[in-house]
Order: C-alpha cells, then structure tokens, then sequence
C-alpha cells in the first residue's frame, strides 16, 4: 500500500462533517455547507465553513482550509504522519496497515516515537511499583497522607519511583533501549561515566501531551529533605514546556461538555479536583502561562476560570495570564481559594468546596478590584492612586468593550473621580509594553485574509461551479485577469469526472483556492430570475473592467509606437472599436 493509498482509504472512510462536529458541536448547516466560528482564529460571527459535497473546509476570515485530515492536524497540533494515524483509528483502519508508511517516513518521526515509547514503560514501571511492588511502600504511605484516590491514581497513571540508582535503568536496558538514549531522553542522568536513575524517592507525574502520549515527567519529593520540590524532564524532541498542559488529555472532553477550562497552578490540584468530580482542569506546571498553551485551550474553550494560589506569586501570575488570555478573546474569571492555600488544600476542606467556589466565580477584573480595596486604605490619596495604577493595565486588556466601560465606570465611582481620569491612566498603562511571552510559530494571528484581489472575478467562477446550469451560457474568457483561478476553475470542470473527484487531482497548491471558489458564499438566489441576475450583472461588469484594462494597455502601446515612429493605424482602430464599446456598455 503506497501513502497515497492509505490517505485516500482514510478520507473515503470518515465524513468531514462528523469529525469536524466532533470538535467543534457549534457546526450547524446552512445552505450548501456547514458553519462554525473559527477554531484557529478569534472571531464571534462563523466564517469557518465545511463542504461535505468536497469534503474539505475553508475559512473566509483567517484564509485556513484544507480536508479531514489537516483538520485533524491542525486541531491536534500534530504533525501529518501522526494526524493520519489518528484519522485511521476513527476511520477503523488497522493502524499495522500504516506501518509500511510510518516505517519510510522521517527519521524524526521515528525518534520521537522511540522517545514516547521509552516514556511510556517507564510510566507504567512506576506505577506498578507505586501500586503493587514492595519497593512502592514509602510511596504509597505518602499517597495515603495526601489523599490520593486509586481512580486518578490509575486516570493520571500516576507513580513512584524507587529511592534506588538503577532501577529504571535496568527496566529499560532489559527492554533495549541505549544508556546514551535514556540520558538524552531524560530518564537516567549522567555523572562523569556513570549513569543512573534521574527520579528516585518521588511520587512521579508522567506528563501526557493533550493526545494522550507521556511526553514527560514530574516528580515530587516525598522527603522534606530533599531537592528541588519538583524535579522535572528537560525538554525533548517531544517535550516543549510552553506548548503542554498538565491534565489537558484527562480534561478535553469535560471543557467541551463545560464550555470552559479551569488553570490551576499545581499538578497535585489536577488530579484532587477529578476526586471530587471536577474535571475540565489543567495545569501548567510552574512555568508562567504562555500564548501557546492558551492557544491549545482555544481549541476547547473561549472561557477560563483561573484558580491560582491565594498568595503574592498567585496574584501576578493570575494578572499576566489574565492579560494575554484577554489579548487572545478569552473571557476570564477567578475562583476565590481563601482562605486556603491552593485548590488540593480548598478541596482537603470539603468536596464541595470547589464547586461552590466554582459557582462563586467572578470576572478576574472585578476579582482583583476587591482583592485591591481589601489590601489598600481607600480612604486615602495614596490607597486610591495605588488602586487606579494598579487596575488600569488590568482593565486596559479586557476585550469586550461594554464591560470595559463598565468597569471604568465602577472604578471612577469607587475611587471618586471623573471617568476621564480612569480612562486616561488605560492609555498611559497601554503604551507600557506588557511582558507577554511569546513562544513562536503561531498562525492564528496572521493577518486575516490577505488575499483580497479579483474578488468580483472568483465570486464569477465560484457562482459558475455552484450554478452548473449556467455553465452552457458562452462566457468571453479574456475578462478574466486571475489566469490562476481561471486555470483552476477550467481544471476542476474538466472533463466527465465531478467536480469532487476532479479537485482530488490538484496539486496540493492548488486545492486551497479551488476550495475558496467552490465553498464562497453567494447567498441564495430567491429564484432563476435572480440568479440569472447575478449572472449577467457580474458578467458586464467584468466585461466593462476589462475594456478599461484594455484600453489603458493599448494607449501605453500606442505611445511607445508612436515615440519609434511605427505604423499605428491598426492600433487606433482597435482602440476606437472598444471606446465605442465601452459606451455602448455604459
Ligand atoms: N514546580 C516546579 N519546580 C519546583 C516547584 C514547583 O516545577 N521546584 C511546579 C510544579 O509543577 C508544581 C507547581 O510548580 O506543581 C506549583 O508549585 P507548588 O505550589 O509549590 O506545588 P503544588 O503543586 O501545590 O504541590 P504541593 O501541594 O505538593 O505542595
Ligand atoms: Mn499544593
């Protein structure tokens, strides 16, 4: 079986339509295709639209498209070779029938499965010996002191690695993995020659990546003495901190059924809030929040409910992540966990404790609004000018503008000044530059469509390929000036085969715009009469953008004939007979 072969047994056995609505249940149908506000982009109204005629989608606002597959990659922030192997297990295709594709693709692919694999035993070794093995005991007695439940402990497929050198290391040696392999890995660590076990005595997190593989670890001490806290993986080919979730896998389909996502700041809250039945909740394990992992979530959900640490790191962290989630349309709100620590120590304090801080949530604006008039004295100059620099860069970064305004509105009152003083400290705080940190490759913030050109021209093409009935009607091809859409309309009527089947043999550069002409909206036409309107109507006014092109070209010839002294006559007459016809247009 060639690639090609298992691509298109892939497509031909899932319908776009039910994988796209997988993801994203807003799909609804409307006329010709189905509609959803874009997932890989910020938008309110749908411009994200799916043709099940040619299986493919296609955004009108970020320009994105493609079919099931590069959907699937996209949504799942994976790599081709592995989105097709994800859409052949929804498509119940033998994953062994993949392998001879995997096996001749990249050695990077490769690697990283080697990497997964490797990460994978080693998870489970833990948590064998965590559960079952006498080595496990100190381990277990921890557990039981924290309060795990044997269901997360299984769900998280959490572990403990022994207070042992080589115990990992001879597991994964018996399985053949290389010393020089594991310590790249990050699994053993090398001193001088020697290598041994990096995690030992701690209770062991395995880090899935939101498709379920272990990319990683964290490991808590369990030892008051010993250090650091957490000790973490370096990063791999297949473990980039910023871009990964703790408990993201476990809580994909509870941010979908709950439309919005808790961030807690501690990888022990992950699991405890699942103890108590809570489970659309994430971590991202000590690193300040960055606009990938944001941008993972946004496939999920537009809300998040913050939850940090009731203490000073928690604040800053809570206002920076609020900020750049904000930027991104996020809407933002702040569970309250005081007067405890954390949300592992809330829920110590009773299970229905986070739940109904859940429902107490407020906006993370009006949050640190009271957290501010607790902790300062607002009876005083300097308690009211803290509490208007300190909201303004928060307010400054909320997107909807009518909460905004009222914000700023309940801040001057609070604070007892015109509106105008609170909305100039916005400005100031704006031209600050904000510490956002960026981790690279996005698309979502390319510039929306930049393609604007010829739009008359393809809206032509796209009503011929969506009207085949006015196809017979004689059409002058040279009013066309987008000889690239003109070529792929012709290549996409081609012959006997349909229009579906006939976008299957372009070049993957070419279906992007075929997928533009064939899904672009042109709104119903109430009858014939109107379509037929439409038709004509686009019709002579290319026709008349034509001759004026034409025109200009043929006096710049004119001019340059004329400058060699060369016969013009046949020129003139050519530009005569089309002023007339320009006129006659008109
Ligand atoms: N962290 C880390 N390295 C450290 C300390 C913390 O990577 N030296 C990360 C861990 O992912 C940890 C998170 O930061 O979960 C929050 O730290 P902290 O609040 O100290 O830990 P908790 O998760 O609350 O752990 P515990 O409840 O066991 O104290
Ligand atoms: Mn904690």
């Amino acid at each position: 079986m060639t690639t090609r072969d298992v691509i298109e047994e892939v497509k031909q056995k899932l319908d776009i339509i039910t994988i796209v609505q997988d993801y994203l249940p807003a799909l609804k149908h409307s006329g010709r295709n189905f509609f959803a506000p874009c997932p890989f982009h910020n938008e309110k109204t749908p411009s994200f639209s799916v043709s099940q005629e040619i299986q493919r989608y296609k955004c009108f606002g970020c320009g994105e498209s493609g079919d099931v597959i590069t959907f699937v990659q996209n949504m799942e922030n994976v790599e081709f070779p592995k989105a097709l192997e994800l859409c052949a297990k929804k498509a119940g295709i033998p994953l062994e029938r993949l392998s001879s594709y995997s096996q001749k693709d990249s050695k990077l692919f490769e690697k990283k499965k080697a990497i997964l694999g490797a990460n994978q035993l080693a998870a489970e070794f833990f948590h064998y010996i965590f559960l079952k093995h006498e080595r496990g005991e100190e381990g277990r007695i921890y557990a039981r002191k924290r309060k795990f439940r044997k269901q997360e402990v299984k769900k998280f497929l959490l572990g403990y690695a022994p207070n042992d050198f080589q115990s990992l290391k001879a597991f994964l040696s018996k399985k053949g993995y290389s010393e020089a392999d594991l310590v790249s890995w990050s699994l053993l660590t090398q001193k001088n020659s020697r290598t041994y076990d990096k995690f030992r005595n701690r209770l062991m997190f395995p880090i899935h990546n939101h498709i379920g593989d272990i990319v990683g670890f964290s490991g808590r001490v369990i030892s008051a003495d010993d250090i650091p806290k957490y000790l973490n993986s370096s990063e791999t080919l297949v473990y980039k901190k910023s871009a990964i979730l703790y408990g993201l896998f476990q809580a994909r389909d509870s941010i979908r059924k709950n439309k919005f996502v808790i961030i807690v700041e501690g990888n022990v809250d992950v699991p405890m809030a699942h103890k108590v039945g809570i489970e659309n909740i994430v971590a991202p394990m000590g690193t300040a929040l960055t606009k990938e992992q944001l941008q993972l979530l946004k496939r999920y959900t537009d809300t998040i409910y913050f939850a940090f640490d009731n203490d000073t790191a928690g604040q800053k962290a809570l206002i920076r992540s609020h900020e750049l989630a904000q930027d991104l349309g996020f809407t933002t709100k702040s569970i309250d966990v005081a007067p405890y620590g954390d949300v592992d120590e809330l829920i110590s304090g009773g299970d229905q404790l986070l739940q109904e801080r859940i429902d107490d949530a407020v906006s993370v604006v009006r949050f640190i609004m009271r957290s501010l008039a607790k902790e300062l004295d607002l009876e005083s100059a300097e308690g009211k000018s803290e509490l208007g620099h300190r909201i303004a860069p928060i307010l400054a970064h909320v997107n909807d503008e009518i909460a905004k305004n009222h914000y700023i509105q309940e801040v001057a009152d609070m604070l007892d000044v015109k509106i105008s003083v609170i909305q100039k400290l916005l400005v100031e705080s704006k031209s600050q530059k904000t510490t956002v940190i960026d981790s690279g490759a996005e698309k979502v913030n390319k510039p929306i469509f930049q393609e604007r050109k010829n739009t008359k021209e393809r809206y032509l093409l796209s009503f011929l390929l969506q009207y085949p009935e006015f196809r017979s009607e004689t059409i002058d091809w040279d009013i066309f000036s987008d000889q690239h859409a003109l070529d792929i309309y012709k290549k996409l009527t081609k012959g006997e085969k349909s229009i579906s089947k006939n976008i299957e043999g372009l070049k993957d550069g070419e279906k992007d715009l075929a997928t533009e002409l064939l899904m672009q909206q042109l709104g119903s036409f109430e009858s014939d009469v109107e379509a037929k309107h439409f038709f004509k109507e686009h019709i002579a006014e290319l026709t008349e953008i034509y001759y004026k092109r034409r025109l200009g070209e043929l006096k710049k010839q004119l001019k340059h004939q004329e400058q060699k002294g060369e016969e013009t006559a046949e020129l003139l007459s050519e530009i005569s007979a089309i002023t007339n016809k320009l006129k006659t247009h008109k």
